[in-house]
């Protein structure tokens, strides 16, 4: 019987270690062991040549490079959940099945969500601050001083019900936060009764009433600045906002003027705009503590990486034995 040869796959960034050992036994891979990101050319040539694309949210395949792909690309494999870097449309429209890596970064995720809603209500950023840059300006403790906000019996409101937000959900109401959710669709029963949750069909009348106001669906032409400048008005002053979903789907700049108007006390950003560029304005706000920023750090976790280059394998593999691979993207279900 003669050895099957080995896909060719092509890979965009640095993956752990465990990862690209394995995928080298596995396939003829090509790894990028410096991490520097691939320019659209880099990426064009390889799509000529490779039979699996391995990109990372970093990479914006879009549909002219799919168009000018070979013929022999068959699978675009994302290291990622997300897919809004990739057309898939033209890929599915070119034969190119695309797979991603759902699951392994919701809890993960979902942490470093009420991360940033316990940063920003509490402060952490600010006060750690006085001691780190400011050594011996600690006046003590005080009764009036650093104040922050109580996070139990406030209100959230999750935009976008998914796997995701659901996780959410469940350390919100941990926390003694009562659960509002928006979403294309009601979540089942039996979730919606165990988070005790209340379904808004109207975002607007959501935003209105809510006390932290947490942005989890998926950056598609529909959530385009799905929180523009309209609805974030709708917001109360006291209330802050958080995003670990992508940078798109709020528009930063109506955003940056209402905190700057005090018409939204806080926000928590681990994702922009135009990342890796993050608004000078931003910036500002933060050293202002009104924001809080992380560098879209939300899936950061060793085991994540890890369990999603597991899921990339699988993906592979599972398409080159000819089966349907289980993370398949279908553009009808974006
Ligand atoms: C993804 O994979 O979509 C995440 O945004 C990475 O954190």
């Amino acid at each position: 019987m003669t050895a099957r040869k080995k896909p060719k796959v092509y890979i965009t960034r640095k993956l752990p270690d465990a990862v690209e050992t394995r995928m080298r036994e596995l396939f003829d891979a090509q790894l990028n062991i410096d991490d520097i990101v691939r320019t659209p050319e880099q990426l064009m040539q390889a799509m000529k040549t490779a039979d699996v694309l391995v990109p990372t949210v970093t990479d914006r395949i879009d549909s002219a490079m799919i168009e000018a792909a070979g013929p022999q690309l068959k699978l675009i494999a994302s290291f990622s959940n997300g897919v809004d870097h990739i057309d898939v449309d033209a890929a599915a429209k070119k034969g190119i099945t695309v797979t991603n890596t759902p699951n392994v970064l919701t809890e993960d995720t979902a942490d470093m969500t009420m991360v940033l809603i316990f940063a920003v209500l509490r402060r952490l950023i600010e006060g750690s601050r006085v001691l780190t840059e400011s050594p011996g300006s600690w006046p003590g403790w005080s009764p009036t001083w650093m104040l922050g906000r109580r996070i139990g019996g406030k209100r959230i409101g999750i935009v976008g019900m998914g796997r995701i937000g659901t996780a959410v959900a469940r350390r919100a109401k941990a926390f003694g936060l009562s659960i509002h959710y928006h979403n294309r669709s009601r979540v089942n029963l039996a979730t919606e009764e165990e988070l005790e949750a209340t379904y808004w069909d109207s975002l607007d009348q959501m935003l209105a009433r809510v006390d932290i106001v947490s942005v989890n669906c998926p950056s598609t032409p529909a959530t385009f600045h799905l929180l523009s400048a309209r609805r974030l008005a709708l917001m109360q002053p006291s209330s802050i906002i958080v995003n670990t979903a992508r940078g798109d789907i709020i528009d930063e700049a109506a955003l940056i003027q209402l905190l700057r108007e005090g018409k939204i006390a806080g926000a928590g950003l681990d994702v922009f705009s135009n990342e890796p560029l993050v608004n000078p304005k931003l910036l500002k706000l933060a050293h202002e503590g009104k924001t809080v920023l992380l560098p879209h750090m939300g899936s950061a976790t060793i085991e994540g990486r890890i369990d999603m280059g597991d899921k990339v394998i699988i993906n592979i593999r599972t398409f080159f034995d000819g089966h349907r691979p289980p993370n398949r993207v279908l553009p009808s279900r974006l």
